[in-house]
């Protein structure tokens, strides 16, 4: 699932007070660099850094990039300009700005975007940020590339954040408990970007989920490239899989709400799929890319299984879990795709009746095998099969939300809404509802009677008690 870019918390320092360093972190890609963005923060705190909503009066600005997409890691470039201009308007007054290219961009380019983009004052992969404030440091004398894949845990070492900053990032939190990816779908840069699969041992995990859920965090994202691929050391000593680790967390009170992403459905074992059944904080949405309901496309992506297995999987977890509901990341014009393997994708999704889904046009990565097919699909053709696969998921979409109309949801409200005296929250499935409540609320979960619907969000009215007290 890729937000196209998000902003990381812009709780403090809004002023840019001038005794504190300030520290602007703008992150692309998926919730993994979201959830890495928030830790350089924290890593960056004890150095005296504070967060500051815009990079203009910022004394470090990193970019947390994406590689997944030629569109997306192009993006950092047009973005540096910007800032160059930036810096040298504050070294004119006497200021500085240092530049960081944090995230899988500086994974696969490392030496390169410096050459690219001299404006660059650091380079820092993924599994190395916890050593920003050294790097930081050395760049006021070098230009320091760091894209090791370090023996050390930078979970251990990286330090936890204030309570104060747990509350000001909201009710919701992410987690990352998996990181790489040793499948090599052969469109992907991630295995390149993030290495080989590891995953966190159980007990740092619990100890950050109760450090959050302390704070008053009620829902955890867990996250990984493949997270159900989860293989971490459990307290037993045992390898531990993401069915077993879900059933530990959901004994954290008051951890309300649990979820997973992103998923493979190769690694969707029965612990989890009866975790589902079982744990009513589980939450019934899941996010389960199957890329394309073409056979031999899927084969040639290397997904390793069939759209048949992926159509009796799906099954086999609405029969756990009846009110489950799914959405999916396809790709569109993947090399040699005919018009009859897309019309199969079409016919996958009409089967499963997505509540959400991401799509995109295949877009050829360096180093990846896919680059090197014959058969490259025309722009042309990729723009208008994405269109019409967009119209059919998008209805699905509208549909289910039209059908939520009358339903009792329980949301958990996270952030003050569009209009005054409105507050907004996200549904078991991740819609977005609006309710005219207090602001009170923010923080808590309470059930909700869905009555309309707009575009993307949902209105309702609260309609009944909070299931949770709030923790100030
Ligand atoms: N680990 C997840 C996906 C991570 S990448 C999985 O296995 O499904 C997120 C999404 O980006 C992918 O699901 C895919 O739909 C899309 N994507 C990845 N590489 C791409 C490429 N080269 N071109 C277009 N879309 C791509
Ligand atoms: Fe990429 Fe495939 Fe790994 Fe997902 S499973 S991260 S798509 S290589
Ligand atoms: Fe992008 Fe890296 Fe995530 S390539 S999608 S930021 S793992």
């Amino acid at each position: 699932m890729i937000p196209d870019e998000i902003k990381t918390d812009r709780s403090t320092n809004p002023q840019g007070d001038p005794g504190t360093k300030t520290v602007f972190i703008k992150s692309y890609g998926c919730q993994m660099n979201v959830y890495d963005s928030q830790r350089m923060a924290d890593t960056l705190a004890p150095a005296g850094y504070v967060e500051t909503s815009s990079p203009d009066n910022a004394d470090l600005v990193i970019l947390n990039t994406c590689h997944i997409r030629e569109k997306a890691a192009e993006k950092v470039y047009s973005e540096i300009g910007r800032l160059r201009v930036a810096r040298d308007e504050r070294r004119r007054a006497g200021g500085d700005m240092q530049i960081a290219v944090a995230g899988c961009v500086a994974q696969a380019e490392g030496e390169e975007i410096l050459r690219r983009a001299p404006a660059v004052d650091l380079v820092v992969g993924p599994q190395t940020y916890h050593r920003l404030p050294d790097l930081i440091a050395k760049a006021r004398s070098a230009k320091p590339v760091d894209t090791e894949f370090p023996i050390e845990d930078k979970f251990a070492v990286l330090p936890a954040p204030r309570r104060e900053k747990t509350l000001a990032r909201g009710p919701s939190a992410f987690v990352t408990v998996q990181e790489g990816c040793d499948k090599f779908c052969t469109f992907c840069v991630v295995p390149y970007t993030r290495g080989a699969e590891t995953s966190r041992p159980v007990a740092s995990i619990v100890a950050e989920v109760e450090r959050l859920a302390g704070a008053g965090v009620r829902e955890i994202s867990l996250l990984g490239q493949n997270v159900n691929a989860y293989h971490g050391e459990g307290p037993d000593g045992r390898a531990w899989t993401l069915g077993e680790l879900v059933h530990r967390l959901a004994r954290i009170d008051p951890i309300t709400r649990l979820r997973y992403t992103t998923s493979h459905p190769r690694d969707m074992d029965d612990s989890l799929i009866e975790a589902h059944r079982d744990l009513p904080a589980l939450m019934p949405f899941l996010h389960l890319p199957v890329q394309s309901g073409s056979d031999r496309i899927l084969d040639v992506m290397n997904r390793k299984h069939t759209s048949a297995e992926y159509l009796r999987l799906i099954e086999k977890i609405r029969h756990a879990r009846p009110d489950m509901a799914f959405s999916s990341d396809f790709i569109v014009g993947f090399p040699g795709e005919s018009d009859a393997d897309f019309e199969a994708t079409l016919r996958l999704i009409e089967e499963v009746s997505y509540v959400s889904a991401y799509s995109f046009k295949y877009s050829p990565r360096p180093g990846t095998p896919g680059a090197g097919m014959a058969d490259q699909i025309d722009e042309e053709v990729k723009a208008e099969r994405l269109a019409r696969l967009q119209s059919l998921t998008e209805g699905q979409q509208k549909a289910f939300n039209h059908a939520s109309i009358g339903r009792t949801m329980d949301v958990l409200f996270d952030r003050k809404g569009k209009h005054p005296g409105q507050i907004a929250g996200r549904s078991p499935y991740l819609q977005a509802v609006q309710v005219e409540a207090d602001e009170s609320l923010i923080g808590t979960v309470a059930p909700v009677e869905i009555t309309t619907t707009g575009a993307w969000s949902l209105h309702g009215i609260v309609s009944g008690t909070t299931l949770r007290e709030k923790v100030a």
